[in-house]
Formats: structure tokens, sequence, C-alpha cells
């Protein structure tokens, strides 16, 4: 296997720690002795082996004079791991090849401290695939104070994301509704706006092949505030953590009663005053799910990092629901280019995964 193929395939082990590892980085590595894969490892678990040490244990004797690939530069730190760069010197590794540099100033450093062993490392191959795997992780260093916000919709294929009627059970099919699951298990909050939650009576939980290790947080996006008690998201706030993000400001006897349900409440003054109160609360990535007057009003701020389209083999017309209502947008010429990181079929859906900007400076 050459190194692009090894790193595809590190990157691929990666994914194996999706919903376990946050927020730390999802990480893949392989150890090659000249073309033959001799062991793999990922990291699996928060607090857990990181991927080079669990390929290390796993390649034993067979890691001595190996080119070790990893989807990110060896750590340099104590935490709750010793420095995999001190594990890769002491098993006598070769050569180390990087997909990124580490961004966490406290890890970094991992490169130089291999190459003062005398261990020449490597960092950039299929660099950018690497971050995009990772993107809310990189998110927490640019500085921003508010979550990693991706927006997901299923819409139709002329961007309808409900009938005329509101219907939107179901606009894809099964494969599209299970990597949903999936991908809900990797965000620490799932939010919609107010008019969603009481139509859809949605319960934003994970029910997929992964079990988070966080719970995600619900999140209500709602300026009105009419939750009833019956809806799902009320009536299980006590078990599942729940956020309301109102702009409402006066006294509210209804506020006052979605409290004692078990919802925590915001009051806030705007979509971004919204991302930072969920901030402070540990919510470092948000899938937002719709519907179309959110989507809208978040990308109208620039509020939006990732967008995970789905879309679907059926026609729903004008008096469909829009995918995104009250977004400006601009002339052609203006118009962002977004990055397209991801083009699949999900049965007879198509999922298009791009982003806003590359997660660092290429
Ligand atoms: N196919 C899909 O992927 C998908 C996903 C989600 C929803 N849907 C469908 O889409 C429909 C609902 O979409 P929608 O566009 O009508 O409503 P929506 O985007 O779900 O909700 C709009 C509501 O969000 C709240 N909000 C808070 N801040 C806002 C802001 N700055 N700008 C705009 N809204 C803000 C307001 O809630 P309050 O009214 O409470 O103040 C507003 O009424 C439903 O039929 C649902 O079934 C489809």
């Amino acid at each position: 296997m050459n190194h692009f193929d090894a790193m595809g395939r590190a990157l691929e082990l990666a994914w194996k720690g999706w919903g376990r590892v946050a927020p730390n980085p999802l990480v893949g590595a392989v150890v090659l002795q000249g073309n033959s894969v001799v062991a793999e490892g990922w990291h699996a678990e928060f607090g857990g082996p990181h991927a080079e040490a669990a390929a290390l244990v796993s390649a034993g004797p067979a890691a001595r004079g190996a080119t070790v690939v990893v989807t990110l530069e060896p750590c340099n730190h104590q935490g709750q791991q010793p420095p995999c760069t001190e594990a890769l010197i002491a098993a006598g590794v070769g050569r180390v090849i990087a997909a990124a540099p580490d961004p966490n100033p406290v890890a970094s450093g991992g490169a130089a401290r291999l190459e003062s062993a005398g261990i020449p490392v490597e960092v950039g191959l299929r660099r950018a695939e690497a971050e995009a795997q990772n993107a809310s992780f990189w998110h927490r260093w640019s500085g921003k104070p508010r979550p990693f916000v991706a927006l997901k919709l299923a819409t139709s294929l002329d961007a309808r994301i409900a009938d005329h009627s509101g219907h939107s059970r179901w606009i894809s099919g099964e494969e599209a509704r299970d990597y949903v699951h999936w991908l809900r298990a990797g965000f620490a909050g799932i939010a919609v706006g107010g008019h969603t939650a009481r139509v859809d009576n949605a319960s934003l939980t994970v029910r997929g092949s992964v079990t988070p290790r966080r719970v995600p947080t619900r999140v209500v996006f709602s300026r009105h505030v009419e939750l009833t008690p019956g809806l799902d998201l009320v009536r299980t706030a006590r078990e599942i953590p729940t956020v309301l993000l109102t702009e409402v400001t006066g006294p509210s006897a209804h506020l006052a009663d979605l409290e004692d349900a078990g919802v925590r409440v915001h009051r806030v003054a705007s979509l971004a005053d919204g991302l930072a109160a969920l901030s402070m609360e540990g919510v470092d990535s948000l899938l937002v799910e719709g519907g179309g007057r959110l989507a809208g009003a978040l990308l109208e701020a620039g509020l939006v990092d990732r967008y995970y389209w789905i879309q679907s083999p059926v026609w729903l017309g004008d008096k469909g629901i829009p995918a995104i209502s009250g977004f400006a947008g601009t002339s052609l010429v203006e118009a962002e280019r977004w990055s397209v990181v991801e083009r699949r079929p999900l049965g007879q859906d198509t999922l298009l995964v791009v982003d806003r900007e590359p997660c660092s400076p290429a």
C-alpha cells in the first residue's frame, strides 16, 4: 500500500471514534513495513489510548524501522495518556507521516520532538481531508465565540423541505435517515426552529448504530415560545438536556412553566448571542436540522460553517416549504463558493457536504 492509500485507510479508521472521542479529535494510524500494513490503530474512546499508541501495541516488534502514517501530528504532552512522541521513539519507528499539524498549543510540537530524536517527519499528506474530518475540533482554535455550526436539510429536487401542508416525513429514504442518526452522535447539540419543534414534535434523539458518549443537548431557537408541555422535547426535558433560546425579554409565565418542566431557558438578543450561550454550556458543535426560516436566518448572519444537504428524487412544487428562506444572498459575482467535502449516494438520495471555508490555511 502506498503512503497516499495508507493515509486513506488511517482516515477511515479514525471514523471509528465518531461520537465517542469528542471533544478530542478523531485520529487513525497505520504502520507500514515497506508497502505492507503491519498494524492499525485508532482513538476509540475519550481518555483512552491514542491512535499511534494503539497501532504500536498491535505492531509489537514490527514497529521497529516502520513508517507510521497518522491523521494528526503525534501529541507531545502528558494528558490522560502519555505523549505519543515518546512511544514512537521508544518503539524505534523509522519515519512518521502525519496529515495535519496539531492546532492545540498544549499538545503540539510532536514533529519537532520526533525530528530531534532522529525520526524524519512529513506533515501535510491529505491534510484537507483530515482537517475536514475534525472540523469542530479545528473550529475550537478559530477564536470564534460560538460552536461549530452545521446545517442539515433533506430536500426535494426543487429545494423544498416539506409539502404545501407542512408534511416532511419522509422526504428522504431509510439510508439517509440512518445516516442522520449516525451524524447526530458526533455533535454536542442538535437544534431546530420553533416552528419545526411544534409541527414535527421532533424528539431530536440519537437512535442509530453509534451510542454517543455525550448525549447531545437539544436546542430550540424560538422567539414566541409556544412550546406546549405535550411536545416530546418538553416532556422528556428532565432526562435529556434541552435548551430554549428565546428573544422574549419581559416576564413570562410560559417560560417559567418550561423551566419547571426541566427546559433550560436562555434569554438572548440574537442568534449569535444564543450560540455564544450554548458555547458557555459546553456545546462546541451544533447540528441545525431546520426548518427553512431558521436556516435562512443563520446563513444571513454568516453563522453556518458546514451544510449537509440530502437531496431526494421527488418534486414538491411552488407551494412546498422552501429549504432556505430569509437569506438575501448576493450577485453571482459576489456569491461565496463553498468547498465540497463529500458527495455520495445514500440509497436513492444524494449527500453533499460543503464547508464555508477550509479549517486552516493550506
Ligand atoms: N426536510 C427537512 O430537512 C426539514 C427539517 C426541518 C423542518 N422541516 C419542515 O419545515 C417546516 C418548518 O420550517 P419553517 O421554515 O416554517 O420554520 P423553522 O425554521 O423551523 O422555524 C422558524 C422559527 O424559528 C424561530 N426563530 C428563532 N430565531 C429566529 C430567527 N432569527 N429567524 C427566523 N426564525 C427564528 C421562530 O420560532 P417561534 O415561532 O417559536 O418564535 C420561527 O418561527 C415544517 O413543515 C417541518 O416539517 C423539514
